[in-house]
């Protein structure tokens, strides 16, 4: 017999479930999600476990000392940032402060899937828009004859995953300019290994967001911290929508730690930038077609027989991401060490060799 059960919101009926592999990875050459491939900065764990007791657990966490730490970090006004449950709260925040039933959102495809996820949530409309096809480039024309007098969120991956192209400061603002009413975040998940930054014009764009996290090239993604950023008076109607203690206490006490440990963070960059020349150079020689990346991660075209490649590399213990359901034949692959990146050629090259017969 079937009970009467309440009905969820027609917003949330329409949507598609989501469902990233998310088992399994542990003891694996992670090369599928553009984490750090070595690990968080040794400082992280041992402040981790320094703070670690039962009395620090049954206190709600204060953010006193992380917020002005990381102000600083950032090069940015205390009032002009907030700390969230990773970049996911900032984008899901950003959308609850500005974006409601059937208004107009404008995102590119392919990309985070969470700009689309938190979009429909909240009832949104939802226009995509293609990366340019072959070279997967922003199509910047496009998105600007596409913005309307009432789109209210634009949200970019910049660079993007899974393509890996950015956007230039110039092609931004030219976005910034033409939405003046429209929310526009630029989520600079993997600044550090492009440099394009948009921090510093907080105050010349009050339509600007921007988002940082401590998912990626700090080796913290299972903390689950990020960082949401505006000029001071967006500030009021983002604290709004934000639940107070979604951060919590060791996750807090980790950003800190890590945004001290910066020699840390400064060899990974150089190491990832190493390793990203020796992997397009392995992929060159292969003649396995690329996207080039601004990013810790290359999409390559492997073909029809993607799934079997990612299967076989896994057998291997090499995990890589098949993006194919969103453009046909296309695996990323983040990058590691050279010495990973050494490996994962190495399993590779036997593998296209044989799809190529
Ligand atoms: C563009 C982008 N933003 C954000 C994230 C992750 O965010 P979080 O900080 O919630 O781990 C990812 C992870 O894949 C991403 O690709």
């Amino acid at each position: 017999m079937d009970l009467p059960r309440p009905k969820p919101r027609p917003a949330i009926e329409r949507m598609a479930a989501y469902h990233p592999p998310s088992s399994g990875r542990a003891g694996k050459l992670r090369l599928d999600f553009n984490e750090n491939t070595v690990g968080a900065s040794p400082r992280v764990v041992s402040k981790l476990q320094q703070v670690l007791s039962a009395d620090a657990l049954t206190v709600y966490p204060e953010y006193t000392e992380v917020l002005p730490a990381l102000a600083r970090f950032f090069e940015v006004a205390e009032d002009e940032l907030i700390l969230t449950n990773g970049t996911d709260e900032a984008i899901q925040v950003l959308i609850n402060a500005y974006v409601d039933n059937d208004d107009d959102v404008l995102i590119l495809t392919p990309s985070y899937a969470m700009y689309r996820f938190y979009s429909e949530v909240a009832g949104a409309r939802v226009r995509t828009l293609p990366y340019k096809p072959d070279t997967l480039k922003f199509p910047l024309e496009e998105l600007l004859a596409a913005i309307r007098p009432t789109t209210k969120a634009i949200l970019i991956s910049n660079p993007n995953n899974p393509t890996g192209t950015a956007l230039k400061r110039e092609g931004i603002e030219r976005i910034l300019d033409k939405a003046p009413e429209a929310a526009v975040l630029i989520d600079e998940a993997y600044f550090e290994f492009c440099g394009i930054t948009m921090l510093p014009y907080l105050n010349e764009y009050p339509n600007l967001f921007v988002s940082r996290t401590f998912s990626k090239v700090y080796g913290m993604a299972a903390l689950r911290v990020g960082c949401l950023f505006s000029c001071a008076e967006n500030m009021a109607a983002l604290h709004k929508s934000h639940s107070p203690y979604s951060v919590n206490y060791l996750a807090a006490i980790a950003a800190r730690a890590a945004i001290e440990d910066t020699a840390y963070l400064k060899s990974f960059v150089t190491e990832v930038l190493a390793a990203r020349e020796v992997l397009t150079a392995g992929l060159e020689k292969l003649g396995v077609p690329y996207v080039p990346s601004q990013a810790n991660f290359v999409l390559m075209h492997i073909g029809p027989r993607a799934q079997e490649v990612c299967d076989r590399l896994k057998l291997e213990g090499i995990l890589v991401r098949n993006r194919g359901y969103e453009i046909p034949g296309a695996v990323r692959v983040t990058v590691g060490t050279q010495e990973q990146t050494r490996r994962f050629l190495i399993a590779l090259a036997p593998l296209w060799q044989e799809i190529q017969r």
